[in-house]
């Protein structure tokens, strides 16, 4: 794995976003593996400021995205698809038709899985994947468990996550219970990986998933095994990390 040290969380984005350009100016019609979370939310920023100084052409740019909760249409404003919108294609000129998510609509699990992990196959695979990962060391919905799950499938939500959604809906029935990911060998299968760290809050994760072993009880753990795997991180999110 290589690692790229950052000074602080604008310069970890700007990085990332560098690393994302490139790939599409020297491929156009590259097939992005994109992410939700505050962290890539820099990274977007970014993207969308050179798209519109001319330096990148998203036009025949593929994407698709990690997750979505399931039971929310793609206008909700909790979606992930919403925020993909809110937060990166709605002010590049990408083809929103060209722009994948799981379609959390689809309350057959089995047949939107398998239809999910169809559709990447039909794209030809992802070219580059952005990761986040989370404080216990999910990368997607992949949450710590005792096996990697290769495929997209369903997971149920904790209900530590649940509680922390439930303030962004009126009802608490209308609250997901469950999401649709893309699975750990549909990561590992795209061709390259960037996972942006950032912050003190995550130096112990970071340490734990890149200092220590492979294991399911921290999903990003795997990404040591990519043969093509960038982390970018600040100072601080590196700062239990010695060696890296
Ligand atoms: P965060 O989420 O960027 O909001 O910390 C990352 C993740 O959970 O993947």
């Amino acid at each position: 794995m290589r690692v790229i040290r950052c000074k602080d969380y604008k310069d970890a984005s700007r990085k990332t976003a560098n690393i994302i350009s490139a790939q599409v100016i020297l491929k156009p019609d590259s097939v992005l593996g994109l992410a939700t979370g505050s962290t890539p939310i820099g990274t977007y920023q970014q993207l969308i400021e050179w798209y519109e100084k001319g330096d990148i052409d998203f036009s025949q740019t593929r994407t698709v995205n990690l997750d979505e909760y399931v039971g929310l249409a793609p206008d909700h404003d909790q979606s992930y698809a919403y925020f993909m919108n809110k937060n990166l294609f709605d002010h590049i000129n990408i083809d929103k038709a060209n722009t994948h998510l799981p379609d959390g609509t689809n309350r057959n699990a089995k047949e939107q899985c398998a239809a999910y992990d169809e559709l990447i196959r039909e794209l030809g695979g992802v070219d580059l994947q952005l990761l986040g990962i989370g404080h216990n060391g999910h990368i997607g919905f992949n949450e710590p468990s005792d096996e990697f799950v290769k495929g997209t499938h369903c997971v149920d939500l904790t209900e530590n996550t649940i509680d922390a959604n439930a303030r962004f809906f009126e009802h608490r029935d209308e609250v997901p219970r469950q999401a649709y990911t893309m699975g750990i060998l549909d990561i590992l299968q795209a061709e390259r990986v960037v996972m942006i760290i950032t912050g003190e809050s995550k130096a112990q994760i970071l340490h734990d998933a890149f200092c220590g072993p492979v294991t399911p009880k921290i999903p990003a753990s795997i990404m040591q095994l990519h043969p093509d795997f960038t982390l970018v991180a600040d100072e601080a999110a590196l700062s239990l990390a010695e060696g890296l």
